[in-house]
C-alpha cells in the first residue's frame, strides 16, 4: 500500500515547473538610427509538468514556443521567473551539475535540414553527444548508437550509419535528430514541432516514436506545435498561448471538446476537417479584421476578438481562473459551451 502510494505520488510530482517565466529580446538599432525595440516574447509564463507527461504547448507563429523551449533547455537566459527540474533551479546549476542536466535534458529542433550538420555523417552526429560526455567508447558506443536508430525506426542501422543528411528523406532525418537525442537516455524532452516540415503520415509515425519513448524509456515531453490536432493525439495536457501570455491550459480532451477562451476556439474554428464531423459548432470569435487596440495592459488577444468588450479587455489582462477540474482560461468572458466536438475518430482533424 505505501509503495502504491509512493508511486502515486511520485506520478504527480513536477519534473519541471516554470514559474512567472518572462523573455525579452531587444532588437538592435538599424542603420537609419532609429532606436531598437523590445520584443516579449514571453511574459510572465507558469506551468508544471509532470512525470511521464505529454504536455504540449499549443499557439500561432510567433505566440513563444520556442522560446519557452530554449530557456527550459538552457539554450537562453530568462528576464524574470524561475525554471524548476526536479526541484532545483536551473540558473543555479554550475560545472558537473550543469554537465548531468545537459545530458538529462535535450532538445529535438524543429527544422531537421537545419539542426543536422551536412558535412557530418549519421554515425557521427548520433554519436557526438556520447563523445562530448564521455559515455563508452569504440564497439559500447556503436551499440548504444544502433539502439537508439532501431527505436527510431531506423533498421537495420547500418543501412543508414555512414550516410550524409542529404541522403535521407526529411523523416528520415527528422529519426536521426531523435535518435541523437535519445541516445543519452534523458529524463525530459523538448520536441519542437518536430514534425511541421513532414507530411500527415510520417508525422503520424514520429508521434508513435514519441509515444513509445514515453512508454519505454519513462520519458517527459513538452510537445510544441501550433496544430491543436497534433496535440489532442499526443498530449496528456495542454497549455494554448498567444503572443507570449498563457489563454488556457488544461487536460487535452477538455481544451479541445470545451474550448472556453476565444483564442482556443478561434484556433478550433481553423482546423480543417474531414470525415462527418456531423453539426459541429462554430465558435466564430475571430474578428474578420483587426480592432483598433489602444495602447495599455490589455489582454493580447483583445484587437482580434469578437466577444470582447472595449472597457474591459483593451484596459485589463485577466488572471487565469480554474473553471473546471485543471480546467483554467483567462479571459473575462469564457463563453459557456457545451461539449461540441465528438468523441472518437468519427470526424478527423487533420494535423
Ligand atoms: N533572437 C531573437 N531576437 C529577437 N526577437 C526574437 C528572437 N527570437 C524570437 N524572437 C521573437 O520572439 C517572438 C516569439 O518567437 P518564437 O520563435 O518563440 O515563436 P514560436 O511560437 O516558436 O513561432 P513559430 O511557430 O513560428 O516557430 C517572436 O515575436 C519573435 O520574432
Ligand atoms: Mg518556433
Amino acid at each position: 500500500m505505501m509503495e502504491f502510494e509512493s508511486a502515486m505520488n511520485d506520478k504527480k510530482k513536477p519534473i519541471l515547473e516554470l514559474e512567472n517565466l518572462s523573455k525579452v529580446y531587444r532588437t538592435k538599432r538599424s542603420l537609419f538610427g532609429d532606436s531598437g525595440s523590445d520584443v516579449i516574447a514571453l511574459n510572465r509564463i507558469s506551468f508544471k509538468i509532470f512525470k511521464r507527461e505529454i504536455f504540449g504547448l499549443v499557439g500561432e507563429s510567433g505566440s513563444g514556443k520556442t522560446t519557452a523551449g530554449r530557456l527550459i533547455v538552457r539554450l537562453e537566459e530568462p528576464a524574470e521567473g524561475k525554471i524548476y527540474l526536479e526541484d532545483v533551479d536551473l540558473t543555479s546549476l554550475k560545472g558537473k551539475a550543469l554537465r548531468d542536466f545537459r545530458r538529462r535534458v535535450q532538445m529535438i529542433f524543429q527544422d531537421p535540414y537545419q539542426s543536422l550538420n551536412p558535412q557530418i555523417s549519421v554515425l557521427n552526429t548520433v554519436s557526438e553527444p556520447l563523445t562530448v560526455h564521455k559515455i563508452g567508447n569504440g564497439k559500447a558506443r556503436q551499440d548504444l548508437v544502433r539502439q537508439a536508430m532501431k527505436s527510431v525506426g531506423l533498421s537495420p542501422p547500418d543501412d543508414y550509419l555512414h550516410r550524409y543528411p542529404h541522403q535521407l528523406s526529411g523523416g528520415q532525418r527528422q529519426r536521426v535528430a531523435i535518435a541523437r537525442a535519445m541516445v543519452l537516455n534523458p529524463r525530459f524532452v523538448v520536441a519542437d514541432e518536430p514534425t511541421s516540415m513532414l507530411d500527415a503520415s510520417i508525422s503520424a509515425q514520429i508521434f508513435n516514436i514519441l509515444l513509445e519513448m514515453r512508454e519505454k524509456l519513462d520519458l517527459t515531453i513538452l510537445f510544441i506545435t501550433h496544430s491543436l490536432a497534433a496535440a489532442r493525439y499526443l498530449c496528456d495536457r495542454i497549455a494554448v498561448i498567444y503572443r507570449g501570455h498563457m489563454m488556457e491550459m488544461g487536460p487535452a480532451e477538455a481544451v479541445i471538446r470545451n474550448p472556453k477562451h476565444p483564442y482556443t476556439q478561434a484556433l478550433i474554428d481553423a482546423l480543417p476537417k474531414f470525415g462527418d464531423c456531423g453539426d459541429i459548432k462554430h465558435y466564430g470569435t475571430l474578428l474578420r479584421a483587426d480592432s483598433e487596440a489602444p495602447e495599455g495592459a490589455g489582454c493580447p488577444f483583445y484587437p482580434r476578438c469578437k466577444v470582447a468588450h472595449r472597457a474591459k479587455c483593451s484596459t485589463g489582462m485577466p488572471r487565469l481562473k480554474e473553471i473546471s477540474d485543471s480546467h483554467l482560461v483567462a479571459c473575462y468572458y469564457t463563453i459557456p459551451g457545451d461539449e461540441t466536438i465528438p468523441e472518437g475518430d468519427a470526424c478527423f482533424y487533420a494535423t
